[in-house]
């Protein structure tokens, strides 16, 4: 099937969200998150999250058919994220997925939520994603991956061995009393700040971590610094701190990822996940790609953190490349690695 009419559905964290695709068209992308109700935890609660899937779930699939004015008869096939993310909130998606295959009798394709971060980026262009080294940046996860087939063979050259960058933007920012999700409040106050400020530790980045495992990651170094910096200069610039901080984090990932995308002659750059919508990272990636000579893919800010239209994407490669749907006993998995890409 070339253009196939899938719908993806999204839960496996705090959004609820239904993407509808038509081949690389994307036609509708509902999100609704429950971030507010944890924003006074500090974190993403599972069960509060879980809860507010099975809230939101139906809704979400009636608004996104009535915004692309498709009827549930006309789809092709159903995509959902089946790991990795939060079981009990992955549950509720698979579930809700598995009854509309079956009532419609159409299939079901398991993917896997960092591949469809990448995948993402197939939407509304006419530049099919290409083997590509993928920097794949989120809450939950921070890896550099070799994408040669992104339906089929995905591999990991290094990952966090620690916090996630996301994990780090929303540590730094509870530090500076921000709020949560941190990511995005700190986008923001850096614009203001000044990012020379203050040098902070990138980890993993001595000659000889660059020798010996140049494509891990770690940032739990660079949250005790910040954490350290504030006790002893407790009235410092806050958007001083974000600035600098932000600066340290965009420095080590584009200097790794970039190092990976020359060491394997790979020409392409695709930068996804949650902190891929950071307009620092997004800025240094242009200039330092265009330097390097690699072409640079970023998806859309809106689109890099959680949403169907993703999953849907996902789902409509794995058909047009062949690959069997999965079975309707299809279940969840809360630590699947970004090699395993469909189910
Ligand atoms: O991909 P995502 O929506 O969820 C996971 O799969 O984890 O990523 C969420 C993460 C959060 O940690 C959030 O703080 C971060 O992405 N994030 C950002 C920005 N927008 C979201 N980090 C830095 N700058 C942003 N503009
Ligand atoms: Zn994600």
């Amino acid at each position: 099937m070339s253009e196939p009419l899938v719908l993806g559905i999204e839960t496996s964290c705090d959004e609820t969200s239904v993407g509808i695709v038509k081949g690389r068209k994307l036609l509708a992308n509902i999100i609704s998150s429950s971030v507010e109700e944890h924003a006074r935890f500090g974190g993403v609660v599972p069960e509060v999250a879980s809860r507010a899937h099975l809230e939101a779930i139906q809704p979400v699939i009636k608004r996104a058919l009535s915004e692309s004015k498709v009827s549930l008869k006309d789809i092709d096939a159903v995509a959902v994220t089946a790991g990795p993310g939060l079981i009990g909130a992955l549950l509720v998606g698979v579930s809700a997925a598995s009854a509309l295959s079956l009532a419609l009798d159409k299939p079901i394709y398991g993917v896997n939520h960092l591949a469809a971060h990448i995948a993402v980026d197939n939407l509304n262009n006419n530049q099919a994603i290409k083997p590509t080294i993928a920097l794949l940046v989120s809450g939950g996860h921070s890896s550099i991956l070799q994408v040669n087939d992104l339906t089929g063979d995905i591999s990991i050259l290094g990952a966090t061995i620690d916090d996630a960058a996301g994990e780090a933007f929303d540590k730094v920012a509870r530090l500076l009393g921000f709020g949560f999700p941190g990511g995005p409040l700190i986008d923001r106050e850096a614009k203001s700040g000044n990012r020379e400020a203050i040098t902070f530790p990138r980890g993993l980045s001595q000659a000889s971590d660059m020798l010996e495992r140049p494509f891990d990651l770690s940032f739990s170094g660079l949250k005790t610094a910040v954490s350290r910096y504030l006790v002893a200069n407790p009235n410092s610039n806050r958007s001083d701190i974000a600035a600098s901080f932000q600066e340290a984090v965009v420095d080590v990932l584009l200097n790794k990822a970039i190092k990976a995308t020359i060491d394997s002659g790979i020409e392409t750059l695709l930068i996804a996940g949650g902190v891929a919508a950071n307009s620092r990272l997004r800025e240094v990636a242009q200039e330092r790609c265009e330097k390097a000579k690699i072409e640079l893919r970023v998806p859309p800010a809106g689109l890099c953190t959680d949403n169907g239209a993703m999953v849907a994407a996902l789902g409509s490669l794995a058909i047009s490349s062949g690959k069997p749907p999965s079975n309707l006993g299809l279940s969840a998995s809360s630590s699947t690695s970004a090699t395993q890409i469909l189910f």
